[in-house]
């Protein structure tokens, strides 16, 4: 199956980028890997033909808005995030009437017809700048309640948060992560910012996934509660084997992210199916926010 692969690779002139949440089985054949944002940079400047976007449905349609002249393949097309399905573009249309005059900041989280009605998109990395970028008092922060949350109190910025979330962070209640302090009492914990206010209240340091594995990376520590997928744990055991890390709870699974496989990607790659194409009229109005954003962090 490799060297099909290799093959492949090869003859399409194809570029094969994969989120941190991935299955080890995709981390091992990347190109790439990183969190939201450095895919993004990275499908905005790849000479490649086609990118093979292991990740979910907005992180292809991203590529997608970025790339237009390059195929963008998703091996599972059914991968999406519940959380970006928690708003349309016309419930956004709306909540921009009910509050005249304010900017829309949207979470990378989120899919191409909700971007283009956005002014400036986010993502986990880079949300307190990009939200500090706007010189309005008055934001829409759209769809994840919790990584607006969190911006609002590190800023003491009030928002106008729309009421969406993630089901997989919202799973790490507060009690589990108390629960595991109490086993492993020299253990520093860090969180995603889609978690509950209550779970991020109780971190050391609130983190992208990227910005988990860099500062384990960089860290001291011998332990680590990490909450956020268990891909991440996973990962990060197997990087330090002479550290420990415990998730917050069994059950972060993200079930969206883990649908594609090593055989998804040979056969997308061989019969070039699964595209993710936004239309051109969506892709020009959805660029902006997303090279707004690419500028300022
Ligand atoms: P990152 O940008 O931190 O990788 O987050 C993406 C995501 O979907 C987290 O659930
Ligand atoms: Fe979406 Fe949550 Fe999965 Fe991230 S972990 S892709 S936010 S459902």
């Amino acid at each position: 199956m490799l060297n099909k692969l290799a093959e492949l690779k090869k003859s399409r002139n194809a570029v094969i980028l994969v989120h941190n949440y991935q299955r080890k089985e995709l981390q091992d054949i990347a190109d790439f890997t990183g969190d939201s944002l450095e895919l993004s940079r990275k499908a905005a400047n790849t000479n490649a033909d086609v990118i093979v976007f292991c990740g979910v449905h907005f992180m292809a349609e991203t590529a997608s808005v970025l790339c237009p002249d390059k195929k963008v393949l998703l091996p599972d097309l059914q991968s999406g995030c519940p959380m970006a399905d928690m708003i349309t573009a016309e419930q956004l249309i709306n909540f921009k009437k009910e509050n005249p005059g304010a900017t829309v900041v949207t979470y990378i989280n989120s899919s191409a017809a909700v971007k283009a009605e956005t002014d400036i998109c986010c993502t986990s990395s880079n949300a307190l700048n990009v939200v500090k970028s706007v010189q309005n008092d008055k934001i829409i922060f759209c769809p994840d309640r919790n990584l607006g949350s969190y911006a609002q109190k590190v800023l003491n910025k009030k928002l106008i948060l729309w009421n969406g979330f993630c089901p997989t962070h919202m799973k790490m209640l507060p009690e589990y992560v108390i629960e595991q302090k109490k086993k492993h009492p020299d253990a520093r914990f860090l969180v995603h910012p889609e978690c509950c206010p209550e779970t991020v209240a109780l971190a050391d340091e609130v983190l992208s996934t990227t910005g988990i594995l860099n500062y384990v990376a960089k860290s001291s520590h011998g332990e680590f509660i990490i909450g956020t997928e268990n891909e991440i744990t996973f990962k990060l055991q197997r990087t330090y084997p002479d550290k420990k890390f415990y998730p917050v709870t069994d059950l972060a699974v993200c079930p969206n992210m883990k649908k594609n496989t090593l055989e998804k990607v040979v056969n997308v790659l061989e019969n070039m199916t699964n595209e993710v194409k936004v239309p051109a009229e969506i892709a020009e109005r959805a660029r902006l926010p997303i090279e707004r954003m690419l500028k300022i962090s």
